[in-house]
């Protein structure tokens, strides 16, 4: 290989303008869901604590934020502690949240400068208080940023979002500002965590499993799911654009026959 061909090769594995370039940028989903698994067993792997796993996770979350931000992503939804993550032994929780509250410190004045707004889902008054205001402030901070919405979710549960979306229609019931006939889709979506966010057009899942695990059940009906089979430590910028070369490629139906995606006629055709 001469030396201009390999400069562009290296310039290109480093910042992948190849997959950049099969990007359709007319077509970037909005809203990417990520559960960022393998954390542990990328530590095995290398006989390192499972923490270690979790340090190494949070420079994959910074590449893929940076990515997104590059592409034009309008929401990134990253599954960080989920309910059942609680049940977990108390040494690697309380390392968690340390990894957290270092995070946020962390990102705040990178949020405010990159136009970053950041938001948190999930039972967030059960988490620690100082977690619960710092996770608080960055949101004030970054309210009025209009580029990429960083949404964690944590202590989240597909199904506790349902119980608590349930228990506020509920009480809106019994106090009778609201009539069982106004019940339907959109005002329970209204009541979930994600109630401002468009659902997410694509669910990536790294570390080889293959199910959703109480992750944005309600939202996720028409979600494109992408399983890789690589640690969440290891999945960095080319693996994302990879998840999104292969996202595009797909024929989203939304339950239409593919005829009538391709002729832009849809439900007003149907009744
Ligand atoms: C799953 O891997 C990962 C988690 C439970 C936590 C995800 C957390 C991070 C990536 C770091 C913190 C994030 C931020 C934004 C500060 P696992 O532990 O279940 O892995 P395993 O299945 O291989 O054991």
């Amino acid at each position: 290989m001469n030396k201009e061909a390999s400069t562009i090769e290296k310039k290109s594995r480093t910042d992948n303008s190849d997959l950049i370039q099969q990007i359709d940028f007319s077509a970037i989903p909005k809203h990417v869901a990520i559960i960022m698994d393998g954390n542990g067993r990328w530590a095995r792997a290398r006989s390192i604590p499972r923490i270690q796993g979790h340090r190494a996770g949070v420079k994959a979350v910074d590449e893929v934020v940076t990515c997104a931000m590059e592409i034009g992503i309008k929401v990134l939804t990253l599954y960080a502690f989920s309910m059942e993550n609680w049940q977990r032994p108390k040494e690697e929780i309380r390392a968690l949240m340390y990894l957290l509250k270092e995070y946020i410190i962390k990102k705040i004045t990178v949020m405010k400068q990159k136009n970053i707004r950041f938001m948190a889902i999930g039972r967030i008054e059960e988490l620690p208080r100082d977690i619960q205001s710092l996770l608080k402030q960055a949101e004030d901070e970054t309210r009025q940023n209009d580029g990429l919405i960083l949404n964690l979710a944590l202590s989240y549960g597909g199904r506790t979002e349902i119980v608590d979306a349930v228990r506020s229609i509920l009480k809106d019931l019994s106090g009778e500002r609201i009539r069982i006939d106004q019940v339907d889709e959109a005002l329970i979506s209204s009541r979930l965590y994600t109630a401002e966010l468009p659902d997410p057009d694509i669910m990536i899942r790294t570390s080889g499993e293959q199910r959703i695990s109480n992750f944005l059940p309600w939202q996720s009906v028409y979600t494109e799911l992408y399983f890789s089979p690589i640690w969440w430590p290891d999945f960095r910028r080319t693996e994302f654009l990879e998840a999104i070369i292969n996202f595009q490629k797909r024929e989203r139906r939304f339950g239409l026959t593919g005829e009538q995606i391709k002729t832009n006629k849809g439900k007003e055709d149907a009744f």
